[in-house]
């Protein structure tokens, strides 16, 4: 019953990040309860099956159980593990992938050694004078003074940013902020997204003034009421409209709506992992499906025979032709095509696919389409084991399907980044 206390031992963890607990025949999924500990749990909500709860006292105590170093860690909904031991939070994610891709052989995690301020792209909403994270399954605004995983100067740059907007009479108009930057900090970028076209000039002047790295100030235009961010009409206020980084010895330029992964470090491993599991050749012909900026194409293209980019944002498209040019890499190409549907001429002569489909997995009709083409070789990049797992048993029958081999993008979340190679039966 509601409010009830009642004594449980946690024997799994959920997708979600929380503890499975049970008491008898009841299951309840408990917030921030590792799998071994024993609680009183507090009941708050029935389901028919199962209900959810709360830890009212910790009876046993995870060994790996930490004091959190967020103040607001569980109010925002940014980290579902502040309160695991980092090494331990490792384990635990290789078991509920392990959960998710059954029957399929999950590896250790290539764990990310830094694991602190290691997001290059911070997101934030601004409603009601106020500038944080949203609480979990919430639209209210949690404020925070130093995120530990955001960049320590995009922390900053938001202290000053919610400073600077409580003077500005046309705050109300602005509904995002966007800050963008490159792995040494040398470049960032400040988007504004707001629901009209208005006057930063002097908010613009002190930070750039304040950051000498901001080098691209851009104003976006989003009057819809929807859940999509950015708006087609982007304002350039200062600077140029991309920052550049450097991987592998390659120059990129990023976009305000371009995609580029948020962990660094971790996507130099991720590329690393693509290259071995793809065993190209000279001699390879390669599709890279959802390929954003072109990072993964221009990283294989060193030593392929051909590499053709397919990607959906205009803007990414553009960058990435740019990046090739700029990097002067001759044998690849980028295409601006939705993924999804159509790509049989796309998937004609090549030897090695490699999808990176964004959270909601691959289409039935690529998923056809690359099995009818009798593709050797996918490399499969996922951000979501849930339709990884979905898309994996569409190819079981015709493929030979590798062990899945996770790389910790988004350290202190439930999130995992998994790469896995299929080899044609
Ligand atoms: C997870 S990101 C991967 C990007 C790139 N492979 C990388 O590593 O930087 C997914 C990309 O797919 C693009 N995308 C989403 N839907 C698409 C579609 N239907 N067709 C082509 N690209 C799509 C997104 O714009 C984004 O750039």
């Amino acid at each position: 019953m509601k409010n009830d206390i009642v004594r449980c031992e946690c024997v799994d963890m959920a997708i979600d990040g929380s503890g499975i607990a049970k008491c008898g025949d009841l299951v309840v999924f408990v917030k921030e309860m590792i799998k071994g500990e024993i609680a009183d749990v507090k009941i708050t909500k029935e389901k028919k099956s199962y209900s959810y709860g709360i830890i009212d006292k910790l009876i046993e105590t995870s060994p790996e159980r930490v004091e959190s170093d967020c103040p607001i860690a569980y109010k925002c909904g940014g980290c579902d593990f502040r309160h695991i031991s980092y090494d331990h939070q490792l384990k635990l994610k290789k078991e509920i992938l392990a959960n998710i891709l059954k029957p399929f052989e999950v590896l250790d995690i290539v764990p990310d050694e830094v694991h602190y301020y290691y997001r290059n792209k911070v997101q934030i909403p601004y409603r009601d004078a106020k500038m944080g994270f949203y609480r979990k399954y919430s639209n209210d605004i949690v404020e925070f003074d130093d995120c530990l995983i955001e960049s320590k100067t995009a922390n900053r740059i938001i202290e000053d940013l919610k400073e600077l907007l409580k003077d500005y009479p046309k705050a109300g108009q602005i509904r995002h902020i966007l800050i963008k930057q490159n792995h040494d900090q040398s470049e960032m970028m400040l988007g504004f997204i707001a629901y009209e076209k208005i006057d930063l000039t002097d908010i613009v002047n002190i930070l750039i003034k304040k950051y000498p790295p901001i080098c691209s100030v851009i104003l976006n235009i989003n009057n819809k009421e929807t859940n999509v961010i950015l708006g087609e009409e982007e304002i350039l206020l200062y600077g140029k409209p991309y920052i550049m980084d450097e991987y592998h010895g390659i120059r990129v330029k990023i976009s305000l709506k371009s995609f580029y992964q948020v962990n660094y470090r971790q996507m130099l491993k991720l590329h690393e992992l693509i290259r071995e599991l793809s065993e190209r050749d000279e001699e390879s012909r390669v599709l890279d499906l959802y390929c954003g900026i072109g990072t993964i194409s221009l990283f294989m293209a060193k030593s392929a025979k051909q590499v053709t980019g397919v990607e959906i944002v205009k803007e990414a498209v553009a960058n990435a032709k740019d990046n090739a040019m700029i990097n002067r890499i001759e044998n690849v190409d980028f295409v601006l095509a939705d993924a999804s549907k159509g790509m049989d001429s796309y998937l004609k002569d090549k030897d090695i696919v490699i999808v990176d489909p964004p959270r909601k997995g691959l289409s039935k009709e690529l998923i056809d389409s690359l099995i009818k083409n009798g593709i050797n070789r996918i490399i499969y990049v996922s951000c979501n084991p849930q339709t990884l797992a979905r898309d994996l048993k569409l190819f079981e029958n015709d493929y030979h399907i590798s062990e899945i081999h996770p790389v910790d993008m988004f350290p202190y979340t439930i999130h995992c980044e998994c790469v896995v190679r299929l080899e044609k039966k």
